[in-house]
């Protein structure tokens, strides 16, 4: 069997995809709201329509995430890097600082997101220290503005890598 890479090599390898950047919102079981940053988002189904993100088992919000009924994506805007790193954070996830709207479904929507995703809950499955979380899309919002990146460990705007 071939010998597997070391962690720091793998992150290097996989630190040359671009990807976005999104907040995963849900409520607590007392109707707080809660986000963690996520850029494991990845579209997977097109009928059903299905996303996934991946999700640390180590992650404060594992398990709350992985057994969220409902949750949101929330995909950020440049010029929301500050919105990150507080979703990024270990405590609160700040939500008193940043705006946030409820919509219909009761879902946590992140002002000034590009994007707002809605899902139900359709399975997750634990692989390596991650579990990868599927959802069933049911809405969404779209909104304006060009996306926030995320290339080799530091955000980007389109065209500035
Ligand atoms: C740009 C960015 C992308 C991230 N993507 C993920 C991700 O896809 N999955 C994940 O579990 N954590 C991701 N994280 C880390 C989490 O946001 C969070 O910091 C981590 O789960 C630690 O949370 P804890 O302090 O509650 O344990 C990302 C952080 C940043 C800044």
């Amino acid at each position: 069997m071939s010998p597997l890479i070391p962690p720091s090599d793998f992150r290097q390898l996989c630190g040359r995809f671009a990807t976005g950047v999104a907040v995963v919102t849900t409520r607590l079981a007392d109707g707080s709201p809660i986000g963690m940053t996520a850029n494991s988002f990845t579209s997977v189904s097109l009928e059903p329509p299905i996303v996934s993100i991946c999700v640390d088992v180590a992650s404060a919000l594992h398990d709350t995430l992985t057994r969220a009924e409902r949750f949101a994506i929330n995909i950020l805007a440049r010029g929301q890097e500050e919105v990150s790193r507080a979703f990024a954070s270990g405590n609160d996830r700040q939500f008193h600082a940043h705006q946030w709207g409820q919509r219909p479904s009761s879902l946590p929507a992140l002002q000034g997101a590009v994007a707002h995703i809605e899902c139900r809950h359709h399975t997750a499955v634990r692989a390596g220290d991650h579990s990868i979380i599927l959802g069933l899309v049911t809405g969404g919002v779209i909104g304006d503005g060009p996306p926030l990146l995320f290339y080799q460990g530091r955000y980007h705007g389109l065209g500035s890598a």
